[in-house]
């Protein structure tokens, strides 16, 4: 089973003065970048698959990066069904991966 993070920050989109904040996913707390949205943060923290599809328990995850395919819903402070590509992070953020397993983010 996959469980490193098959995305990174570039290294010329890496900027060193970049402000850092803390976001809690699933109960683990992670400092990234403040100019990431929460889909770009949760790529690069691990497994791409954030959630399970209702209807067949299929792994899925963010895909369209633009508020387009609904793939990448996550809970953000307790709102269920929030589009995680559309939400910049912030510090003391809290996720939930949605039907979150041992494939997605513990
Ligand atoms: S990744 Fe497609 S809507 Fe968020």
């Amino acid at each position: 089973m996959l469980t490193k993070a098959l995305f990174r920050k570039l290294p010329l989109a890496t900027d060193n003065n970049t402000p850092l904040v803390s976001i809690e996913v699933n109960g683990s707390t992670h400092r990234v970048a403040n100019d990431l949205s929460v889909a770009a943060a949760l790529l690069t923290l691990g497994p791409a698959a954030i959630r399970r599809n209702p209807a067949d328990n299929s792994a899925r995850g963010p895909y369209c990066m633009m508020g387009v395919c609904f793939e990448c819903l996550v809970e953000i402070d307790d709102v269920p069904n929030v589009q995680s590509c559309m939400v910049r992070v912030a510090e003391g953020m809290r996720i939930t991966t949605v039907n979150a397993t041992e494939a997605c983010h513990d």
